[in-house]
């Protein structure tokens, strides 16, 4: 492992908690309070968001960040379970998510991944993306790309803009994001809208932000007054997305509401959730048994 200077570590860390007001940010933007109006943390430098993606910066936060010992050990085990010892029927071992779901695998704040987990069917979504989305941030597993593909037509055709924010990301991207937010916000704040590492759905490649120049491309949970936010709320099922964390499950999910996030589950299970108006953790629980 290659390690970053004192100097890079700084620079970045600085970068990412000051770029907040620029108008096409990725994650460190995401709002820090439950209000509808979020309160984005002041700037005092408009620089572009390259710095994030320097994997020295991710380097860092892996030596910050220890995983649970759970989350390090328990992959092999397992990996080495079959179908026939029914637990590909279960949502999780010890925490740890079944891979075995698929399209349908559950992540909260309980059930993590485990921490080498990557799709191996990434691809890059063909969608509009903010000009700071790097190519890593552009990658979903190939269903869930072609299925943003299809929603991003379907906006586009009702009139709707909107544009992908940040889509895949890895376990050490998440370990950088995840500190970045404690130092800025403490870590009780931060638990509200940033998974821990292992624990985001982004890691899944199932999972992508999305906004729109009403609300200057910004993680806010104004998107879900605005068109763009009330038509993904009405349509994104229809295209296999739910909106996941919602405001009515801020209790039940432990996250704050995220107009902007959307989970790949497929549209059988999407009408499902939309239809029931479900949590997606209490739809796949009672549907698993
Ligand atoms: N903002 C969501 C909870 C995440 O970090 O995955
Ligand atoms: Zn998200």
């Amino acid at each position: 492992m290659r390690y970053p200077s004192v100097l890079m570590v700084c620079g970045a860390l600085t970068f990412m908690l000051a770029g907040c007001t620029t108008n096409e940010q990725v994650e460190p933007k995401e709002p820090t309070t439950q209000s509808s109006t979020v309160n984005q943390p002041q700037t005092e430098s408009n620089e572009s968001e390259s710095l994030q993606e320097d994997s020295s910066t991710v380097n860092e936060g892996i030596d910050e960040y220890m995983p649970p010992v759970h989350q390090r050990s328990q992959f092999a085990e397992f990996r080495n379970h079959t179908s026939t010892s029914g637990f590909a029927e279960d949502i999780e071992i010890d925490g740890i998510a079944n891979l075995e779901l698929d399209t349908l695998i559950l992540v909260n704040k309980e059930i993590a991944l485990p921490i080498d987990y990557e799709p191996s069917d990434l691809v890059r979504a063909n969608i509009d993306f903010v000009d700071s989305a790097t190519e890593e941030r552009q990658l979903l597993r190939e269903e869930a790309a072609r299925a943003i593909e299809g929603l991003m037509l379907g906006a586009k055709v009702d009139g709707v803009d909107l544009k992908g924010t940040s889509a895949y990301r890895s376990y050490a991207y998440q370990v950088n994001l995840f500190n970045a937010y404690v130092e800025r916000d403490g870590k009780e704040q931060a638990m509200k809208y940033s998974a821990p590492p292992g624990h985001s759905e982004h890691q899944t490649g199932l999972a992508i932000d999305v906004s729109s120049a009403s609300v200057n491309y910004q993680l806010t949970q104004s998107l879900g007054e605005k068109v763009e936010g009330k038509w993904l709320a009405e349509h994104a099922h229809e295209y296999g997305f739910i909106i996941r964390y919602q405001k009515a499950f801020e209790k039940e999910t432990g996250y704050m509401y995220e107009p902007w996030h959307l989970r790949y589950i497929g549209t059988e299970h999407a009408k499902a959730v939309h239809t029931l108006n479900q949590p997606y953790d209490r739809y796949i629980e009672k549907y698993m048994k």
